[in-house]
């Protein structure tokens, strides 16, 4: 579909793969390649030719090895803080993403790149992929919501422990704490992403978008208000043609037809 100089997207049978490539520098991100992210994003978001996105690195060795530490260099407290409100923007319009949004994280996932794998909505990691959040070695910290989101993640003291220590940790232990979905063969890494997203967009399209939104919003919110969320969505739901036809398929033993409707 459509390709700027880093970030390129392609559909097929509902899926939309955008690859983040910009090798030489293991797919780190500079403003422009942020900044192309977030509009192969905005172009998604209304094509109904996309139902679901996996985001991914291109080459065998990173998925994104972090913000680019040549950009944060120069930074002062200005423009140190515009970085990182821009890609806390940037991540949070792929968190709050009405599709559903699966990282194929087949290496390095270091930093922003770490970040942006914990924006999406779910994460499969090739068996060469590494986590990690190393920030505190070049003396900065998380800042495109990792400090928030890896704790709501896998919790205070795992967070705690990858944040401070600045270490890696390979697709197995990932996985153990809840950062990974599943570990699949690296060559299987976009086949079985794929497979997962297609998986997904088999159900009722609007169901998806209020899942996605009634469990995010519950993550932020106390239970009372999170609850009357959740009923009027479910509410919302039952006035849908998608609902009737989920209701009926089931009941008259066939294949659902979803519109989306
Ligand atoms: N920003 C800018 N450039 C980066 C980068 C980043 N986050 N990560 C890697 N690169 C560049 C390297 O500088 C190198 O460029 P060069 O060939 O022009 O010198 C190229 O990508 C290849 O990286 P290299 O370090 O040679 O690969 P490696 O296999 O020896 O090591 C890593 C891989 C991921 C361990 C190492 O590149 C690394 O530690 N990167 C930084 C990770 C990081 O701290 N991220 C958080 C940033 S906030």
């Amino acid at each position: 579909m459509s390709d700027s100089n880093h970030v390129r997207t392609e559909i097929a049978d509902s899926v939309a793969t955008v690859t983040i490539d910009r090798q030489a520098k293991l797919n780190a991100l500079n403003p422009d390649v942020m900044a192309e992210i977030d509009g192969a994003f905005a172009a998604l978001l209304d094509d109904a030719a996309a139902r679901a996105v996996v985001l991914t690195g291109a080459g065998d060795k990173a998925f994104v090895a972090g913000a680019d530490i040549g950009t944060l260099a120069r930074m002062n407290t200005l423009t140190g803080a515009r970085i990182s409100a821009e890609g806390q923007q940037i991540l949070r319009r792929i968190e709050t993403f009405p599709k559903p949004v699966i990282a194929a994280v087949g290496g390095y996932a270091l930093g922003g790149g770490c970040e942006l794998a914990i924006a999406c909505h779910i994460r499969v990691a090739s068996d060469r992929a590494r986590f990690g959040l190393p920030e505190v070695g070049l003396g900065i910290i998380p800042g495109y919501g990792g400090t928030v989101r890896l704790t709501r993640l896998v919790g205070l003291g795992r967070a705690v422990e990858m944040i401070l220590t600045g270490d890696m940790i390979d697709a197995d232990r990932a996985a153990a704490i809840g950062l990974a979905n599943i570990v699949v063969p690296h060559e299987e890494l976009m086949d079985r992403s794929t497979a997962l997203a297609r998986r997904i967009i088999r159900n009722a399209p609007v169901a998806l978008e209020m899942a996605l939104k009634s469990i995010y919003e519950a993550v932020e919110s106390p239970m009372d208000h999170a609850q009357a969320l959740e009923s009027t969505l479910f509410g919302v739901l039952a006035s849908t043609s998608d609902m009737k036809e989920g209701m009926a398929a089931f009941l008259e033993k066939r294949k659902a037809s979803f519109t989306g409707s």
